[in-house]
């Protein structure tokens, strides 16, 4: 890869990060985002396969990305891909944080472990992802971090078998606010989308009309419209927002 100079950096396409954006809601992201013309960075952990099938999508509608491995809950490796991010893109325009793996489990049967994976997935690999984020767009004064959360997690409720899901995006959209005031001067936003049961969710929901109030589940393009709409140039003044994308769900 050309590695950019300055001036090559403000002429080039403005460049995106998706994590996990190799399936499910970060694909439709990463898609829309190539659509719109950013140059796209599609992660994933570990399967390759989808994440290329990703970029396929976005090359062949005539945009640009390329597939990028990290687990971003891990520290070394949040590290790495922003350092390769910095020498071969030398800015980042967009982050969409859409990891964050979901757990339900009794609590008579969870472990310290799974509260501290769901904890990783859900929040730290926000917080890792979003301070390296923030050194390189502080430097261009620009930037857009967006947070995909879930609708409840807003909620102080008990929940006990989603508890440890609920607790880690909790912490996370707390953090997304507090970065958001911080970054405000430095002209970056930072803002939640929050869906809530969506078509490629494994919960499905029992009754339809009694826990979706608008009567379907959720589409990807419905969170796309909302991240779109923050994304736009006259969005700017937008931040510290949580804008819930679930059909009245979690109301
Ligand atoms: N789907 C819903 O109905 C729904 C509802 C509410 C909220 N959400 C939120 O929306 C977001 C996306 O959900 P989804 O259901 O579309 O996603 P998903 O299918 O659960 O996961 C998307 C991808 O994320 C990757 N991933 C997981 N952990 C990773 C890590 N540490 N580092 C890098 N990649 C990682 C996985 O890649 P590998 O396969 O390579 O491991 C996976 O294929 C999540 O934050 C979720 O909590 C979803």
């Amino acid at each position: 890869m050309v590695k950019r100079t300055i001036k090559n950096v403000a002429a080039a396409p403005p460049v995106a990060l998706v994590t996990g954006g190799n399936v499910g809601i970060g694909r439709a992201i990463a898609v829309a985002l190539g659509q719109a013309g950013y140059e796209v960075l599609v992660n994933y952990r570990r399967r390759k396969q989808p994440a290329d099938l990703t970029v396929r999508q976005i090359r062949e509608a005539g945009g640009r990305a390329v597939t990028v491995r990290a687990d971003v809950s891990q520290p070394a490796d949040v590290q790495r891909l922003f350092a390769h991010l910095a020498a071969d893109y030398g800015k980042l325009d967009v982050l969409v944080n859409n990891v964050g793996d979901y757990l339900r489990k009794e609590f008579n049967r969870l472990t310290p472990a799974d509260v501290r994976r769901m904890t990783e997935s859900n929040y730290y690999s926000v917080v890792e992802c979003s301070l390296r984020a923030a050194q390189l767009m502080r430097k261009r004064k620009n930037g857009r971090i967006i947070n995909i959360g879930y609708v409840y997690a807003e909620r102080l409720q008990a929940n006990p078998r989603v508890a440890a899901y609920h607790c880690a995006k909790q912490a996370m959209i707390t953090f997304s606010l507090s970065l958001a005031k911080d970054l405000a001067r430095h002209k970056i936003t930072v803002n939640v989308v929050s869906p809530g049961i969506n078509v490629n969710s494994v919960e499905k929901p029992k009754t339809l009309k009694t826990e979706i109030p608008f009567g379907r589940l959720g589409r990807h393009e419905d969170i796309i419209n909302a991240m779109l709409f923050l994304l736009r140039p006259e969005s700017e003044y937008i931040t510290g927002t949580h804008l819930k994308v679930s059909g009245g769900h979690g109301l």
